[in-house]
């Protein structure tokens, strides 16, 4: 892995280093506390093999990440960034490497405990939102829950709680198609939380709004990560989004090249004069 000596970088350990036991590796955290990382991905490589040629997407990414941290991924298209974040969230299995989430190792699970794994334990927010048109607002945040054979009396008031984290109080019983781009990914947001889950992952979540609606989204990401202490990881291709995030990992040609400190001021300019550094 190379790092670059003109960027703020932090230890991602590297491609040899093997995988620290989950309560030998506490680093600090914001507030100075001593926690084991939630992620711990060692040497991880992916390789899709499509007809006739494969495609080595990640080619040995070693990082850590903070428990209640916001980590932003940024890279060129193609970079890996999108395959990374299916790893972390156990949506398909590394080609090798070592994957840990809260001390588990998900490379050594089989596909159906990844499955439940995943569902129990992972949130994921999507470009597209993803809601289902035919629920409202308190139904769509309620689905992990009813996949989960859970009735959803048993939830309301969870549901009702997310709702409000997310300012869409106003908006509970709405179905999709009366809600803007901005309030459905807020309906996702909470959806993402309901599972209570270990990280919550995010592939370009601002990617389908306008400026306004992204920054609200980014501020909602913050907050869910400082004050609810959620782990949340976002790749994003703007600036001014990593820019909210603690730490931004920079990706290119399926390595990690170095992270960018962000400290979650909103300075974009910081995060784009890092980037550029880092993978220009
Ligand atoms: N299912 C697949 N089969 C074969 N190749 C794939 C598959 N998924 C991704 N790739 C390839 O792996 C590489 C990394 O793709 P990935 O989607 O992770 O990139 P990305 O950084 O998310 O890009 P973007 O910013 O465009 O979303 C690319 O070369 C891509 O073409
Ligand atoms: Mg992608």
């Amino acid at each position: 892995m190379q790092e670059s000596s003109a960027t703020p970088t932090t230890a991602t350990g590297t491609p040899d280093t093997p995988p620290p036991a989950a309560d030998s590796s506490a680093q600090p955290s914001r507030n100075g506390d001593l926690a084991p990382p939630t992620v711990s991905v060692r040497d991880l490589h992916k390789i899709y093999r499509s007809a006739g040629h494969d495609v080595h997407a990640l080619r040995g990414v070693s990082l850590d990440i903070r428990r209640g941290s916001f980590t932003a991924i940024m890279g060129a298209s193609g970079s890996g960034k999108s395959t990374l974040l299916h790893l972390l969230g156990g949506l398909a299995p590394p080609t090798s490497g070592t994957l840990l989430v809260e001390g588990r190792n998900l490379t050594q699970m089989s596909d159906g405990e990844r499955t439940i794994f995943r569902r129990r334990r992972i949130g994921v927010i999507f470009q597209q939102y993803n809601l289902l048109p035919t629920l409202t607002a308190r139904e769509n945040v309620a689905m992990p829950m009813l996949i989960d054979g859970k009735p959803l009396e048993q939830f309301r008031n969870r549901v009702d709680e997310l709702l409000t984290l997310v300012h869409l109080q106003h908006r509970l019983d709405h179905r999709p198609d009366a809600l803007s781009g901005g309030e459905q990914q807020r309906v996702a947001i909470a959806r993402a939380l309901m599972n209570d889950p270990a990280i919550v992952l995010a592939d370009e979540p601002t990617g389908n709004l306008d400026s306004k609606q992204a920054h609200e989204v980014w501020r909602l990401l913050q907050r869910i990560a400082r004050e609810n202490g959620r782990t949340i990881v976002m790749v994003t291709h703007e600036a001014h989004g990593a820019a909210f995030a603690d730490e931004v990992i920079v990706v290119k040609d399926g390595q990690v090249v170095g992270t960018i400190n962000a400290e979650g001021l909103g300075d974009a300019a910081l995060v784009a004069t890092g980037y550029q550094k880092l993978a220009g």
